[in-house]
């Protein structure tokens, strides 16, 4: 449908009182090509309204290359209020590169706790380790190098290079493609191709010369700010130049794909308690919650109850024989897709004679290390959310 039916067929005209939309007048206007004289004139009522509007964020004073990339690193999937919290109480342990590649992965993870996605935190250490070999300890300018750090993606690679060192790149993150796929009436799922490679190439378009920086931080403030799942479009400093505004389908843009299952999963998890300790296992450095500390447990099977499947899990992990004391309650915990609900008990030891020194496992098949620790010690290992949750009941 070309923009001139769409217009024919929208319930009424835009209100006196906004400006009229510039891209209507025009004759280049189209589905995915509103009026190109008007972009650099978008991209300016972009940069006034960043100006105006931008908030104070720790890195923003400044922008050195190191707080660019932490902070763009922990904003992924967190909100920015806590992801403010967790970079000031990074930069106050590891204020440079070098400090954080002297440190210890337990270390790193433990104040990454509660971000979840921890191979981000590996990620992190191993690139700072890698930019001290490589590159003298100078984070890398070159967009290829930022690239080729570990963990560094597209959207993170162009967010570092044009807001720490003014690159003409663009960084498509889901304020950025919300925002495009407003303005410019992009009809199709934003995650998908084709519709994600038109959001890359209006995102591309779009980057001015000279101003990347401002450019980028201000779109994306833009989709938080203003053009969120609730758009305010009368606050919008590009409210006349959307295409789905004017055709009063905003809250149809982003069109998304079809939702992922939510997937429910029924967990047991133990607390071991022998001599005034309690056991802890380190899970396998990849995979989910990789390199984190864990109360052993896992899922229940089908036609098990929980009682059951805790004292299985624990012989089946630890070859500890287990004995159920009492329930310790139910922890809910989502993330991605799941929806866990982690049955927690009590445990002691079946037979073992009550030395002062707890008893090492016969063996560990879902772990690379384990310890009996105080309640205290417990408190500075790295623990995934649910398994915090239930070290804080105790
Ligand atoms: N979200 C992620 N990175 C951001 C940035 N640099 N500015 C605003 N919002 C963001």
């Amino acid at each position: 449908m070309t923009m001139q039916t769409k217009q024919a067929t929208r319930k009424g005209m835009p209100a006196t009182s906004t400006p009229a939309p510039l891209f209507a007048a025009s004759p280049t206007a189209s589905r995915h090509l509103p009026p190109a004289e008007h972009l650099p004139e978008l991209g300016q009522a972009l940069l006034d309204w960043f100006a105006a509007n931008q908030r104070a964020l720790p890195w923003r004073n400044g922008y050195a290359p190191y707080q660019v990339w932490i902070s763009e690193v922990m904003l992924q999937q967190t909100r920015m209020e806590r992801g403010v919290d967790y970079f000031l109480r990074w930069m106050e342990r590891f204020p440079d590169v070098a400090t954080l590649a002297r440190a210890d992965e337990e270390e790193v993870l433990r104040l990454w706790e509660g971000l979840g996605y921890y191979s981000r935190a590996r990620h992190v250490l191993a690139a700072a380790r890698q930019i001290m070999e490589r590159h003298g300890g100078v984070f890398p300018s070159d967009p290829a190098h930022i690239r080729a750090l570990p963990g560094v993606g597209p959207y993170t690679a162009g967010a570092i290079a044009s807001i720490a060192f003014g690159s003409m790149l663009p960084c498509v993150d889901a304020n950025v493609e919300r925002v495009i796929a407003r303005v410019f009436d992009v009809d199709g799922p934003v995650k998908q191709e084709p519709a994600a490679g038109v959001v890359r190439v209006w995102a591309l378009r779009l980057v001015p010369e000279g101003k990347a920086r401002e450019h980028n931080q201000a779109i994306m403030e833009l989709g938080a700010l203003i053009c969120g799942k609730k758009p305010r479009c009368p606050a919008c400093p590009l409210q006349r130049y959307c295409i789905s505004h004017y055709l009063g389908i905003e809250k149809q843009r982003p069109v998304r794909g079809k939702p992922a299952a939510i997937r429910p999963i029924q967990t047991v998890a133990g607390v071991l308690r022998h001599a005034g300790r309690l056991f802890v296992q380190k899970r396998p450095p990849s995979g989910v919650w990789g390199g984190l500390w864990e109360f052993p447990g896992g899922r229940i099977e089908p036609g098990e109850d929980a009682p059951s499947a805790i004292v299985r899990e624990f012989l089946e992990e630890t070859g500890f024989t287990v004995r159920v004391t009492h329930g310790l309650g139910l922890i809910r915990h989502g993330y991605t897709t799941y929806r866990l609900r982690q049955h927690c008990f009590g445990l002691e030891l079946e037979s073992c004679m009550q030395t002062g020194k707890p008893p090492l496992p016969p063996c560990l098949t879902a772990a690379t290390d384990a310890r009996w620790v105080t309640m205290d010690e417990l408190n500075w290992l790295a623990m995934p959310a649910a398994h915090r949750k239930l070290a804080d009941l105790l």
